[in-house]
């Protein structure tokens, strides 16, 4: 792999192929025929536009540009975050892959990107490491006013490499590993990632959202994820010293993150500790620590999708979101989830956040979005997915008031059949408001429904291709 790449001449066309091919998901779940048949014929065409994406034209290889919009919103950087998310479903199509032009096509993007990663890494920036939230398309770092540092994007990175690496190393492509992402020199794209992750998370920084300076719950989950990830490849290339350390550092996150939890309000909140940003996320109550868990799980035991907080959570969010958006009271199936309630960014004039809260921002500017709607589709899935794998089980006096409401465990297949039910009702309210050839965008206008917000979103499409895979 990792061969020298040529995007335009054989890229275009291999799109074109990929674009062709057909991709049949597990039977066992066929009650929605018509979601079914839109999942599949819409699939090729959502990866195309997210591969559309990756390296466009002006951009040096490697560049995932977070949409192609320039202006109203400019989403034409390369953001840390929306490029590992985006990478990560591209590491795993290279893994698909059987071997051949498709595998080889997967494998120079990632090649190119590792490139870029090297680079990022070994330019100063504003911020002075890792954490610094976006680049220009040319590989400079991006200067201008910003929330920085955003100690998610390094974590995130190291998640999406590391699973290259457990994929190469399956593939007996050791030297490779240890030649591209990680040696024990620190001069490698992993080991980088993993020991700003592991000297720095107990810093503050900027949210995912990049308004509220804090600690998250979004960004420890994930930190956590990438060292407990990081410190089993460490080990498996003799690197002791650190696999022990960053195992420690993930254990000691871990604790952190029962700081999280309102036991009077039983919610998982999204910061703590704020210490700048956005002061009027008064709720707390944020669709983060959904993707949180999406992002940052394990399937290890350690805040399973069924734990009662992570599902109160859940609870309330849907109930808020549901109550507050207009378009969610139209009659039409599912619906459709923000970021929080309290949001003011109305995904066209980046001066609606919280550097001109005073001045611009109306406090029912925020609308729905994709990424979160898909990606609580996901949630319903994977929630699914973890209790056929560990049986009834798993549901206790703690958390069966949530599954009552599907029915309750007497029928444990019916109830996980619901709970896919659900994921699919999300999935058709996301399916109801983009345009019928496919595009997204990044947002859902709260009243009337129609898209919002920079157009032809990365990540949207990224939320697509990882919520109809654990379906
Ligand atoms: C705004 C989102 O809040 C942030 O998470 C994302 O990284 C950027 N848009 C770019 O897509
Ligand atoms: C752009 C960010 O990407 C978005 O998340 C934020 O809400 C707006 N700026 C306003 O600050």
């Amino acid at each position: 792999m990792f061969s020298k790449r040529t995007f335009g001449m054989f890229g275009a066309g291999l799109v074109a192929v990929l674009v062709a091919t057909t991709f049949s998901f597990s039977q066992s779940y066929t009650k929605d025929q018509d979601l079914n048949t839109w999942v599949r014929n819409a699939e090729p065409g959502m990866l195309h536009n997210l591969l559309n994406n990756i390296s466009p034209a002006g951009t040096l290889p490697g560049t995932v540009i977070a949409s192609p919009s320039k202006q109203s919103p400019n989403y034409f950087f390369h953001w840390i975050r929306d490029a590992a998310l985006v990478m990560d479903v591209v590491v795993d199509r290279y893994a698909q892959a059987g071997q051949g032009k498709e595998k080889n096509f997967y494998a120079d993007l990632l090649k190119d990107f590792i490139a870029l990663t090297r680079r990022h890494q070994q330019t100063p920036t504003p911020s002075n490491g890792p954490g610094e939230p976006k680049f220009n398309v040319d590989g400079t770092p991006y200067t201008g006013d910003w929330g920085r540092p955003q100690n998610d994007g390094p974590a995130l990175r190291a998640i999406a490499l590391i699973n290259l690496a457990k994929t190469l190393l399956q593939e007996n492509r050791e030297d490779r590993v240890r030649e591209t992402l990680y040696d024990d020199t620190f001069n490698s794209p992993i080991k980088l990632d993993l020991e700003f992750v592991s000297h720095h998370w107990r810093e503050t920084c900027f949210d995912l959202w990049e308004e509220t300076r804090g600690h998250h719950f979004y960004t420890q989950l994930v930190q956590r994820r990438a060292l407990v990830e990081g410190a089993k490849l460490a080990q498996r290339l003799n690197d002791h010293q650190a696999a022990n350390w960053y195992a420690q550092q993930a254990r000691e996150i871990e604790h952190e993150l029962m700081r999280y939890w309102d036991g009077n309000r039983r919610i998982l909140m999204a910061t703590i500790d704020r210490d700048g940003g956005a002061d009027y996320k008064y709720s707390n109550l944020d669709s983060a620590v959904i993707l949180g868990l999406l992002h940052g799980s394990l399937d290890d035991g350690f805040l399973p999708f069924s734990d009662e907080k992570v599902l109160g959570t859940l609870r309330a969010l849907e109930k808020t979101f549901q109550e507050i958006y207009p378009v969610n009271n139209k009659g039409h199936r599912g619906i459709t989830i923000g970021r929080y309630p309290e949001d003011r960014y109305d995904g066209v004039s980046l001066a609606f956040g919280f550097m001109n809260a005073g001045l611009h921002a109306r406090a029912d500017a925020g609308n729905p979005w994709f990424l979160t709607t898909m990606g609580f589709a996901e949630f319903y899935y994977r929630l699914a997915h973890e209790l056929k794998k560990y049986g009834p089980k798993l549901i206790h006096a703690g958390n069966a008031w949530f599954f009552n409401d599907f029915g309750g465990t007497q029928d444990f297949n019916a109830l996980i059949d619901a709970l896919r039910g659900r994921g699919d009702d999300f999935m058709a309210a996301a399916q109801f408001h983009m345009s019928p050839d496919g595009h997204i965008s990044e947002q859902i206008n709260r009243y009337t429904g129609f898209m919002q917000g920079a157009q032809d979103l990365t990540w949207s499409y990224a939320s697509f291709l990882t919520a109809t895979r654990w379906r």
